[in-house]
């Protein structure tokens, strides 16, 4: 078994020591486990790329708007997207550790995932089309995928931020787990860690590194098992979502009480609970909906989700004819733009 660390904080920093804690943790539960890591904001991904050559084409080949990306404005001669995608997909877990920047996980992993993720990992998109093509689907007969996006895989989430309250991480466990969900590997341990400003500052807490510890054991446990059996071991407050544990919600303004899970899509109802006795105040949680179709976390709600952009591609598509003129129009449009030493390269 191979695990992947993610380090998403500045070089030598509070994400780098929690990682290395973790996959030295990893090691001495099973020495059998081999680990490597790779600090993101060093990856190199070059400007404007088009999607890499192995890029899976959920759009079946139809929106090759979508698959040939922008023109590059330079020629780049590095990219690292390549070997970032196989350490990935070569892994049987990954632990991400990384600072929180403004309530959510720095944008050098979102770059990475923007550029690889998304589309180009959907494991629901893959399981709905060999369905398909194995029930005879003719659209589906051409249908590829790299074979690594069907092993089990498990996550685990460490956030640090230098805020002492739970304000300024609004966003960091949501948007990590977004970053993700594509691939439906099962977060087995997330947690965040609270007052780490300085570089190194995780050292000062010996609690936060044995939760580092604690949540690498974790993912140990749960390697190899299937998504529907893995279990997920971290912590989940009274009415959090029971598909990504979180207690991030929305109103669905539904008429109904209805919430939404900020994080999943997951969907709710508010209900009012029993007074406590003493009379204390009755709680008000959300009570969720089973077999959800509407979380990305289920595999339902990715096969949901796949159908409806498919479906609606196809409608869309066929309108854009009527609209080529006026966007050759948009386009041709000149406009000053900003003078960038990189446009001059
Ligand atoms: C641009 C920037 C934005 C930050 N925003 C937040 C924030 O919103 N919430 C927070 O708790 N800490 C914030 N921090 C503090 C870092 O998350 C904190 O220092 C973290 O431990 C750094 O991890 P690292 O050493 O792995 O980079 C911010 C730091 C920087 C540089």
């Amino acid at each position: 078994m191979h695990i992947l660390g993610l380090c998403n904080g500045q070089l030598h920093g509070n994400s780098e020591i929690l990682l290395k804690a973790a996959l030295t943790e990893a090691t001495a539960a099973d020495p059998t486990i081999t680990t490597a890591w790779i600090h993101v904001p060093s990856l190199v991904i070059p400007r404007n790329p088009a999607p890499l050559k192995s890029a899976m084409d959920v759009s079946m080949g139809t929106n090759k708007g979508q698959m040939s990306g922008a023109a590059p404005t330079t020629a780049e001669d590095v990219d690292d997207r390549q070997a970032a995608l196989n350490a990935i997909l070569d892994a049987d877990a990954i632990i991400v550790a990384s600072a929180t920047y403004s309530h959510q996980p720095p944008g050098f992993l979102k770059v990475l995932m923007d550029r690889i993720g998304g589309p180009y990992l959907d494991v629901g998109f893959v399981r709905n089309a060999r369905a398909k093509q194995a029930a005879g689907d003719p659209k589906f007969a051409d249908f590829k995928y790299d074979a690594r996006l069907l092993k089990p895989r498990a996550l685990g989430f460490i956030m640090t931020g230098g805020s002492t309250t739970p304000d300024q991480f609004s966003m960091a466990l949501p948007t990590m787990n977004l970053f993700f969900y594509c691939l439906h590997a099962k977060v087995v341990d997330q947690f965040l860690g609270k007052n780490f400003m300085d570089a190194g500052s995780v050292l000062l807490d010996p609690a936060v590194m044995e939760r580092s510890r604690l949540l690498a054991r974790n993912v140990v446990s749960q390697l190899g098992k299937e998504f529907d059996d893995a279990a997920y071991l971290g912590p989940s407050e009274p009415g959090a979502c029971p598909y990504c544990h979180l207690s991030a919600i929305e109103f669905l303004h539904d008429g109904d009480n209805g919430v939404g899970c900020t994080t999943c899509g997951a969907r709710g109802k508010l209900v009012v609970g029993e007074t406590a006795a003493g009379g204390g105040k009755a709680q008000i949680l959300p009570e969720w909906e089973e077999d959800s179709e509407w979380s990305c976390v289920t595999l339902k709600g990715k096969i949901k989700h796949g159908e409806d952009i498919l479906s609606w591609g196809s409608r869309e598509r066929g309108k854009m004819a009527a609209v080529e003129e006026e966007k050759a129009k948009w386009l041709g449009v000149e406009m000053p733009q900003v003078p960038l030493p990189s446009s001059r390269l």
